[in-house]
């Protein structure tokens, strides 16, 4: 049997807003704004299966990052974690906000501190995939406008360029100028329920572009300070079948397919690797609905009767195909994101096995993939849902601040240690 090629990357990854806790940063300040409302919209928002599983979704205090994971003091002690279960390399985000809390200022403390945590990764034998935004912006950012603003380009493209300058001979190859573009104009900008709220299309389109614009730019900087980087995009990927047979609903299909999945990696110009990020699988079909984004077009969670607690449809099959179809792109692929909210854990020690089969599948048929990377280390802060779903192959105990690595963390480290799924 073809195992992984010698050197595949296997870890987990991690976001700075989402574990470091402390930041001061567009989000800290929308979710205290935002909690009580938060707290009293669960019991619409959730089914009541969730809100008898999860009665925490009702109290606003769910819904404030405050010290999340502690990562920003405990990293040393979950890279240690990390390398127990086998982890060679690991991903994570550089916080914008705690690097530049004001506009021109850089704090040397910050700097040193992100040198320090790069410098454990590579200590402990883990190589490291560095993200430069995830979706936080400083408040002097957020105050002029955020991505709306070209100015904001501008500031990033300052951002990116000391820091690559800082950190250019400290052994980083793998580099993301930023996480999910689409997810976060999605949900900031189309669907309004991330912060800064808005629904304008013309606004999403204007804050993609120079979202894109960067990036681009981004890549340059990068390669010109270190020629030997590789520099990725990390992208969000749903599997898509349509509900029924009929010729309309096949082609609303892929078009929802190529606009969702396919469209942003024809639109970016410049990038060496495609981080393809993956946890859910939908069906498509015509029927009005409240939830619709998209007028008559219906996206349902009913592709498999395999729910993670979030409610999202898990099929691990469609992330087969989805790399099947970005081999096309002729990158070097990595799976940067794939995880699933249980807390059962016999449901990630299933979807660990599963997912990895058809990345292995993938990889046999000659997909380039390059390396895994689980969502999550930790348990962490998932955003406008806060603490309740449980992400982790290491369950945190939030008072405490205890980790515990659960089966599923063996499981994992077992398929690393026998580099792929035995079959
Ligand atoms: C994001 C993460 C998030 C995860 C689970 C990904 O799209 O990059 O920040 O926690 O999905 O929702």
């Amino acid at each position: 049997m073809n195992k992984f090629p010698k050197g595949f990357l296997w870890g987990a990854a991690t976001a700075s807003h989402q574990v470091e806790g402390g930041n001061t940063n567009s989000w800290s300040e929308w979710e205290k704004k935002n909690a009580e409302k938060l707290a009293s919209e669960a019991d619409d928002k959730w089914k009541d299966w969730q809100l008898k599983k999860f009665p925490e979704m009702k109290d606003p205090q769910n819904y404030i990052s405050g010290k999340a994971c502690d990562f920003y003091n405990r990293y040393e002690q979950d890279f240690d974690l990390a390398k127990s279960g086998g982890h060679n390399a690991h991903r994570l985000s550089i916080e914008w906000s705690r690097v530049e809390p004001e506009e021109g200022k850089f704090d040397e403390k910050e700097i040193e501190h992100y040198r320090n945590v790069i410098r454990a990764m590579k200590a402990r034998g883990m190589e490291p995939m560095i993200t430069l935004w995830w979706w936080t912006n400083p408040l002097w950012i957020e105050n002029i406008g955020a991505w709306e603003n070209k100015k904001t380009k501008k500031y990033f493209l300052e951002y990116i360029e000391r820091i690559i300058k800082e950190f250019k001979d400290e052994g980083v190859k793998l580099w993301i100028p930023g996480n999910e573009p689409g997810t976060y104009i999605g949900m900031s900008y189309v669907i309004g329920e991330h912060p800064p709220m808005i629904r304008n299309l013309w606004k999403a389109d204007k804050a993609f572009k120079n979202i894109l614009s960067a990036f681009d730019d981004a890549y340059d900087i990068i390669h010109a300070h270190q020629p030997d980087a590789q520099v990725g995009l990390s992208h969000y990927a749903r599997y898509m079948l349509p509900k029924t047979d009929g010729l309309v609903i096949k082609y609303i299909t892929k078009l929802l397919d190529y606009i969702k999945n396919w469209r942003f990696l024809e639109t970016c110009k410049k990038y060496d690797f495609i981080g393809i990020q993956y946890y859910r699988a939908n069906s498509v079909e015509l029927k009005f609905s409240k939830s619709n984004i998209w007028g008559p077009i219906k996206e349902e969670d009913d592709v498999t009767d395999w729910h993670s607690d979030m409610d999202w449809c898990v099929y691990p099959e469609g992330m087969y195909h989805l790399l099947k179809k970005t081999a096309k792109y002729g990158k070097d692929i990595y799976i940067s994101e794939n995880g699933i909210a249980a807390v059962d854990d016999k449901e990630r020690e299933k979807f660990l096995k599963e997912n990895i089969f058809y990345v292995q599948k993938a990889m046999q048929e000659g997909v380039p993939i390059k390396g895994y990377f689980h969502w999550s280390l930790l348990d962490n802060f998932e955003w406008d849902k806060g603490f309740w779903p449980r992400f982790g192959l290491i369950e945190i105990d939030y008072k405490t601040m205890e980790r515990k690595p659960r089966p599923s963390f063996y499981v994992y480290k077992e398929i690393i240690e026998n580099n792929g799924i035995k079959e």
